[in-house]
């Protein structure tokens, strides 16, 4: 059904959900609805509410229909008159006009094309079909306004997209091919950003480490982050195996900029699942590579993901997982259960694990992950590092901020946010550290 006429939206809000890239897209969306001088507001309040979906686990379509119900009747009841909707991100990708025949939405517009957001709004304005689910990446980064004001960790998109086809995920199919964005766009994105406020960059991309400009990989492009004065940190995720270079692995070594931080997901601790995965590296493989990257710099954090419950996956392929994580020694990690996801080879493979299983195998991993993190953590006790500090903490006086290896620490200080302090480290929760301030030093 086409949607009646509308007037133009004076307010918005942007609900995102899922991965950093999808918070990252729905700042910028944000941004764009700034620059054509909406004003943000509560979702019930909101004129335009954009909903930046996630498609990468659970019943994450029913959800958006649900969440959809909701929003409209919570405008209803707060002012009597249905909101704009937008549906945007992979749902929007993987669905398509089919929301809009579900749902009567007035937008929905792919991960790739959210740059026509304005135009897709007059459209729906106008009672006009508004939906965009094209994928020319490098048109959509070329059309976005710069950045006004940014956190002192801000996040900048350098890659999108996903050509590795692994059997239980959707990325591909949403997100599109692999895409690298060009390196001057990205430079000057960084200078902006850096001049918005930024003190840390995080690179981000589906497979961030497979980013390449003609024979520039993503070490290149890292040196030439580290020549701008007023950023202090970098980090980036997420990376593939088998795309981490020995060139990146030195630049863990040599550029002191880059945090002693590595996310490098495995999946499972065992070969025939991640054969059957198609993941194309082997539990050996991934050890070996992560024995060279704690050769090039000894206190590095390692950070992993994590499926349980895979179709086939045996009682012995999950105590493989569970060797590979004694083994690593993780400082934090991700874990989920196995979700089906529509369309992908997995979802339709013999041997679906009983949640049950799922549920219970879930639980030893985590239990395996958390005593590793706090061990971790542990470990940083009594150190002496920096720690960027990011907001208030919930006590007078008390900021919060992050260690060089991504941990939470609470400190009493006078420092601002995006202050960098040196810190001892004097206490280590599972979760978090404390740590006092080495007075007056700051850090530049
Ligand atoms: N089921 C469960 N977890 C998944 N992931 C991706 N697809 C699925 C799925 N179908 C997890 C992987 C990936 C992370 C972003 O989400 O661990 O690394
Ligand atoms: Fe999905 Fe595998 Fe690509 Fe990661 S590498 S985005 S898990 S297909």
């Amino acid at each position: 059904m086409k949607p009646a006429p509308q007037k133009l939206p004076r307010t918005f809000a942007v609900k995102s959900f899922g991965c950093q890239m999808n918070m990252y897209d729905g700042d910028r969306m944000a941004e764009l609805m700034l620059a054509q001088g909406l004003t943000p507001a509560d979702t019930a309040d909101a004129d335009l509410i954009v909903l930046n979906t996630c498609h990468i686990r659970e019943k994450a379509t029913e959800k958006v229909y649900s969440d959809i119900g909701r929003l409209r009747k919570d405008a209803r009841k707060k002012h009597g008159g249905d909101p704009m909707i937008a549906i945007a991100g992979c749902v929007a990708q993987a669905e398509g006009a089919e929301i809009v025949t579900r749902a009567n939405v007035d937008i929905v517009v792919g991960p790739q094309a959210y740059h026509n957001l304005p135009e897709l709004v007059a459209k729906a304005a106008r009672g006009e079909s508004a939906l965009d689910t094209g994928m020319p990446v490098e048109t959509k980064f070329g059309a976005l306004p710069s950045r006004r004001r940014v956190p002192p960790c801000a996040f900048l998109t350098v890659q999108e997209g996903c050509d590795k086809f692994c059997t239980y995920c959707v990325v591909p199919y949403t997100r599109g091919a692999e895409v690298s964005r060009g390196w001057q766009q990205i430079v000057d994105e960084a200078k902006a950003l850096v001049d918005a406020g930024a003190r840390e960059l995080t690179l981000l991309g589906q497979n961030v480490n497979a980013w390449s400009d003609g024979p520039r990989g993503l070490h290149h492009l890292i040196a030439e982050l580290d020549k701008i004065s007023g950023l202090a940190r970098i980090r980036y995720t997420t990376s593939h195996p088998n795309d981490m270079t020995q060139g990146l692995i030195d630049a863990h070594r040599d550029i002191e900029k880059l945090m002693p931080f590595l996310h490098l997901p495995v999946q499972s601790g065992s070969d025939r699942i991640l054969k059957a995965m198609n993941r194309s590296h082997s539990r050996d493989s991934y050890l070996r590579l992560l024995e060279r990257v704690v050769a090039a710099r000894p206190d590095i954090a390692l950070s992993g993901d994590f499926i349980v419950g895979f179709p086939g996956e045996t009682e012995a392929d999950f105590r493989d997982t569970l060797s590979l994580i004694d083994e690593v020694g993780y400082a934090q990690a991700f874990s989920f259960k196995y979700s089906p996801r529509p369309g992908t080879p997995a979802a339709g493979m013999d041997d679906q694990i009983a949640p049950e299983e799922m549920d219970e195998r879930l639980q030893r991993l985590q239990a395996a992950l958390n005593r590793d993190q706090a061990a971790f953590n542990a470990r940083t006790l009594g150190r002496r590092c920096s720690v960027l500090i990011e907001r208030k903490g919930k006590l007078p006086g008390q900021m919060l901020g992050k260690s060089p290896w991504l941990q939470s620490v609470h400190l009493l200080t006078d420092a601002a946010i995006g202050d960098l302090v040196a810190v001892d480290i004097a206490r280590a929760d599972p979760n978090s550290l404390s740590g006092v301030q080495r007075i007056p030093e700051l850090v530049s």
